[in-house]
């Protein structure tokens, strides 16, 4: 009998490229996801990749009602894994309310119905924001939760310690906090992939943006830090390496093996790269040369940071394989299959729905 996981942001970036792991590792899937920030066409793309037509529940989960009614109606759930929420970081700043509501309220809601219809899985999209600007690198899963950079930041920390006293006061449910490093690429199909709403924020979208002409030159925030060549470090990780570590998550949690009912697991390669790299890299894989030019440091950039990942490779058995020349390649690929999706086109599949 396959168990069946509700994945919330289902039709977004990392909760698409997910759910296609989880279906071709044999779980059943279902998804809630409002598109506020996402394209339900995203699902076409991972029916072409399985053969599985998803249901997506166009639901705000920051109303109760409506996200308690999907918990009513699917009494076969044995699963969350809880995608949904906002995460651009710059944006968190100028709206800090948006983002304590959005992400902290839906969150609320999942907990909420998870206890109502007594399911006992969840795993929980976190990050590496939470560390901060860590005193040492790299870091562990005991690392410090250091002041937040962001509130987006913020809203993760708080996410992680609202579940962390969920557990506490649910013993027989088990949870699994994923701290994501730096998500990048895209599937090697092209059929699902990474698409920014707006102007891209992260650096891997910038970068293809730049190259396929959408954007002018990629600007670097900073190369006057104390780093090999100036500018930041960063763990790329493979959004298939990401997503299969979901799966291998959801497993180790029916195995019901650890002493622990709520884990941390750093989601990253293990390898620093610096932007001035990552750019290299992109221009060495594609053979596109790449316009840039060195700007202004962001404000809330993390000097330095990369996973230990021991964790999650001797625990949940999760190995990541792909290399930052594959994360180029299939981020390339995709940007080059979605360059005739007119700007109006995505955003209008986007708003109509
Ligand atoms: C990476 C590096 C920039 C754009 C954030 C969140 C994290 C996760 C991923 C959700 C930095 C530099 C970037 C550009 C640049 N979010 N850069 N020019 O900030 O490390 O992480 O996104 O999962 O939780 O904090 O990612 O890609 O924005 O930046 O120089 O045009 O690239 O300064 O050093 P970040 P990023």
């Amino acid at each position: 009998m396959r168990k069946q996981i509700l994945v919330t942001g289902g039709t977004g970036y990392i909760g698409s490229h997910t759910i296609v792991d989880l279906l071709e590792n044999g779980y059943e899937v279902i998804s809630a996801d409002n598109n506020s920030r996402s394209t339900p066409g995203m699902l076409e793309g991972v029916e072409k990749i399985t053969g599985k037509k998803i249901k997506n529940y166009k639901v705000d989960l920051c109303n109760f009602d409506e996200t308690r009614a999907i918990f009513e109606e699917n009494t076969a759930l044995v699963g969350v894994i809880h995608f949904a929420a906002y995460k651009a970081v710059g944006e968190s700043v100028e709206k800090p309310l948006l983002y304590f509501h959005n992400n902290l309220t839906s969150l609320i809601h999942i907990l909420r119905c998870m206890e109502e219809f007594s399911i006992q899985h969840f795993v929980f999209s976190s990050s590496c924001t939470v560390y901060g600007n860590p005193d040492a690198i790299p870091v562990t899963e005991e690392s410090p939760r250091k002041n937040a950079e962001s509130p987006y930041g913020l809203t993760k920390q708080m996410g992680e310690q609202m579940i962390e006293a969920f557990a506490q006061a649910h013993p027989s449910t088990r949870s699994v906090l994923l701290r994501y490093f730096n998500p990048a690429g895209a599937h090697p199909s092209a059929h699902i992939g990474e698409l920014p709403i707006d102007r891209p924020q992260n650096l891997v979208p910038v970068i293809t943006q730049t190259a396929i002409g959408k954007i002018k030159e990629v600007v670097v925030f900073g190369n006057d830090y104390p780093t090999r060549d100036g500018s930041c470090i960063r763990d790329m990780i493979h959004v298939c390496d990401l997503a299969h570590a979901h799966t291998l998550a959801l497993n180790h949690l029916f195995e019901k093996h650890s002493e622990s009912n709520c884990e941390v697991f750093n989601v990253g390669t293990g390898n620093g790269v610096t932007v001035m790299e990552t750019i290299h890299a992109f221009e060495s894989s594609t053979g596109h040369s790449l316009a840039y030019r060195i700007g202004q440091r962001r404000p809330g950039d993390v000097i330095a940071i990369y996973a230990n990942n021991d964790k999650a490779r001797e625990v949940l058995g999760w190995i990541p394989r792909y290399t930052l020349n594959d994360i180029m390649t299939t981020a390339w690929k995709w940007e080059q299959s979605i360059k005739d999706l007119p700007k109006h086109l995505e955003l209008r599949s986007h708003l109509l729905n």
